[in-house]
This record gives C-alpha cells, sequence and structure tokens, in this order.
C-alpha cells in the first residue's frame, strides 16, 4: 500500500514573469518499506518534492495523501505536528549543532515525540550503538570527520523511529568511499526497521543501492 501518495500535484513558485513551474500534475506513490531513490538535474524539483513530503512547503492544487489521509499544511505548526513521528530528515550539509555534543544532537530528534527522559537517554543510546559511534558521544561536530557527522544527522532523524526517512543529497558532501558507506548505513537501516527511505541524489551508483529510481524532469 502506497505511504506517500501524489495525485496531479502542481507546484510553483512566484506569478507572472518570474513563475517557475516546478511540478505540473505529478503523479508519485512511495510503498511502504521502499528504498527509493529520486534523480533528477538540478533546479528540477527535487528538494521542492521533499519538501512538500515533509509538509515544510505547501502545494498549489492536486492531493496528497500520507498513510491514506490526505496531508494539506497551512501553518508552521501544524507541520511540526505532522512530521511528529512520522518524517526523519538528513540534510546535505548535517546541519548540526556545533555547541552540541554527539549525545545531544542525537537526543534533539526526540525533543517533539512526548517520550519520558530515560526513554530519550535508552533510545538515544540504542541509536548511536547501531550507528557504530557510541564512542563519539561526548565529541563535538567539529571533532567529528564528514562521514562521522552524516551518521550522526541520521541519528537524529531516525531516533523518533520516523515512519519515513528523507535524505537530501546524503552523500553530496562526502569523499567516495564515505559515501559507500552511508549509503549502506543508510540501506541497513531500511532493512533492518523497514523504514520507508526517499533519498535525492544525482549518483548513478547511490541510486543503485535503491529499489527503484524515480526520474524527474525539469519543466
Ligand atoms: N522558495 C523558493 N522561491 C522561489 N523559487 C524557488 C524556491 N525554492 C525553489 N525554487 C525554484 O524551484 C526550482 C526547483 O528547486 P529545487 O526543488 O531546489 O530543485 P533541486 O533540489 O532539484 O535542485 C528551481 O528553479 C528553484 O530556483
Ligand atoms: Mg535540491
Amino acid at each position: 500500500m502506497a505511504l506517500i501518495e501524489f495525485k496531479k500535484l502542481c507546484k510553483s513558485y512566484g506569478s507572472g514573469d518570474k513563475k517557475t513551474v516546478v511540478c505540473d500534475n505529478l503523479d508519485l506513490s512511495v510503498e511502504k518499506g521502499e528504498l527509493v531513490a529520486i534523480m533528477g538535474k538540478s533546479g528540477c524539483g527535487k528538494t521542492t518534492i521533499l519538501n512538500i513530503i515533509a509538509g515544510i512547503d505547501t502545494y498549489d492544487s492536486g492531493e496528497y495523501y500520507f498513510d491514506n489521509s490526505k496531508v494539506d499544511i497551512r501553518t508552521a505548526s501544524e507541520g511540526v505536528k505532522f512530521r511528529r513521528n512520522r518524517i526523519g530528515i538528513i540534510l546535505q550539509h548535517f546541519a548540526l549543532i556545533n555547541d552540541y555534543t554527539v549525545y545531544e544532537n542525537v537526543e534533539i530528534g526526540l525533543w517533539e515525540s512526548g517520550v519520558s527522559r530515560s526513554e530519550m537517554k535508552k533510545r538515544t543510546l540504542e541509536m548511536l550503538d547501531s550507528l557504530g559511534i557510541m564512542d563519539l558521544k561526548n565529541k563535538y561536530p567539529n571533532q567529528l570527520s564528514g562521514g562521522e557527522k552524516q551518521r550522526v544527522a541520521i541519528g537524529r532523524a531516525m531516533v523518533c523511529k520516523p515512519m519515513v526517512l528523507l535524505a537530501d543529497e546524503p552523500t553530496g558532501a562526502l569523499d567516495y568511499e564515505t559515501e559507500a558507506e552511508i549509503v549502506e548505513l543508510i540501506t541497513k537501516l531500511n532493512q533492518e526497521t523497514g523504514t520507508t527511505t526517499v533519498i535525492v541524489t544525482h549518483d548513478r551508483e547511490v541510486a543503485d543501492k535503491c529499489s527503484r529510481t524515480i526520474l524527474l524532469h525539469k519543466l
């Protein structure tokens, strides 16, 4: 069954001469448990689509269903509520908080989840363990390599056990070897936890590790 479904979705930015059409009657669906790559040229709308899935951005017309419920978010607080325990996001440039330790950066992913302090601690430690970064827990982001930072960002996204993991060019800032490690880790998490995963990438090799590729065209 589809967990994410767009039906004839339209999205544009601006108006008149400055109008940029990003989606024009886009149909897209992602099944529960799938590991899907979204590919396409720069500017074709990959980030916009992830943002719509996450309820960070709105769409103009058409329909978006998440787990068979219509999603139509109009305010930032509706977005926060929608994402809670549903959506985990990782970004290309990690977006870690430099004043927080690795442990604290992962724990942030539970702030909105409504779990108790003791449960937060238990889950954060479990997450650090499964990512192989327990020994880094008291370090700060500026003491980490790119691959380690991305592991922390994955931990922050996954610690709330979201239904969907969204990753926007998660290997874009990494060298070749580290990229392979991170893709392997995301694949492993998808298999072990069954978390539906959508990866935006412009790298064929990354897409080949996914079960399916959705190719977008620039309008
Ligand atoms: N907030 C915005 N305001 C105006 N135009 C935007 C905005 N966000 C994205 N765009 C435009 O929409 C198009 C798609 O952008 P984006 O989704 O970031 O593409 P991609 O991630 O595939 O590179 C681009 O032409 C971009 O300039
Ligand atoms: Mg982008």
